[in-house]
């Protein structure tokens, strides 16, 4: 990849900055060890057992064979598990620190952000380490080993993963990982969020990054952005379909240009408030 140098205009534009809307994808967290859903070593590379991947991460087999469901979420859950956020979330927290108005749109479900200690995150996607009874409705979440939070409530996710089988509730019901499976709709507070914080009132500043940039709900803030004069950034090694309508394309690893971006609205902090 090579050491990269912000543009000039850029580092220029990016002192004036003070509210700001990042975006991320799977990308973000490859330099934590978590492998992409797409291209080379993604969940989704092999087609056949991207398919079967797909599958079981359908709401249909939710309902028909909840074992099979938990047995590749555990799979998702398990390498976030042992993954620590990285130079790229950490610098998000930074920005997020230096901003007036910031919010963070991830498609991530393995909770590295909040790890990092970003604060206003929509997780339009939902959190792996958090369930739902589908009998009662109750809520639950694992033990989160990276946090060491062992409390007797969770559920421990070391002897749920060593079953293989889908955790159930105390009302005997089956739960639910919180994420949005194949077939099912966004939930709706956190579509109404992403409406008011990216959408209505785009912020100063719009960057994706490590995402394929797939949905229209993660392509749309960074359009609406572009279109209204505001500053776009993309940071990607790769090409996606937005890649020709942001600003600056950086075609770099996140933990590289993350850093750096922060670094270069360190003059905000006065524009604070
Ligand atoms: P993808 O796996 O589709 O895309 C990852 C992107 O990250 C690619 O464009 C890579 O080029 C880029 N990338 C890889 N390493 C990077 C790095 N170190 N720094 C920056 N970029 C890097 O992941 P998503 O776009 O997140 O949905 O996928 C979107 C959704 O598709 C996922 O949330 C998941 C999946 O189906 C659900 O499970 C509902």
């Amino acid at each position: 990849m090579g050491e990269i140098e912000l543009p000039e205009a850029l580092v220029k534009a990016l002192r004036e900055v003070r509210s700001v809307g990042v975006i991320t994808g799977a990308g973000i967290s490859a330099e934590s060890g978590i492998p992409t859903y797409r291209g080379r070593g993604g969940i989704y590379d092999d087609p056949d057992e991207g398919d079967r991947t797909v599958e079981a991460l359908s709401a249909h087999t939710l309902e028909s064979d909840p074992d099979r469901t938990w047995r590749a979420l555990f799979q998702i859950a398990g390498a976030a598990a042992n993954a620590r956020p990285n130079a790229g979330h950490l610098a998000i927290t930074a920005i997020e620190r230096k901003a007036a108005r910031f919010v963070l749109l991830t498609q991530n479900v393995d909770g590295l952000h909040r790890l990092a200690g970003t604060q206003n995150i929509i997780d339009i996607h939902g959190d792996a380490f958090h369930v739902i009874c589908t009998a009662c409705g109750n809520r639950n979440q694992f033990n989160d080993p990276r946090t060491g939070g062992i409390t007797s409530l969770c559920l421990n996710m070391h002897e749920c993963m060593a079953a293989n089988v889908a955790p159930r509730c105390p009302c005997g019901g089956v739960y639910r990982p919180d994420v949005v499976l194949f077939g099912e709709m966004l939930p709706e507070d956190k579509l109404a969020r992403l409406y008011a914080e990216l959408l209505d009132n785009p912020p100063d500043l719009v960057i994706s990054v490590g995402t394929s940039a797939m949905f229209p709900y993660i392509v749309q803030p960074v359009l609406v952005a572009a279109a209204a004069g505001k500053l776009t950034i993309e940071i990607n090694p790769e090409a996606t379909e937005i890649s020709d309508f942001v600003a600056f394309h950086l075609r770099t690893n996140a933990g590289e240009a993350l850093p750096m971006i922060a670094a270069a609205m360190a003059g905000t902090e006065e524009g604070k408030g």
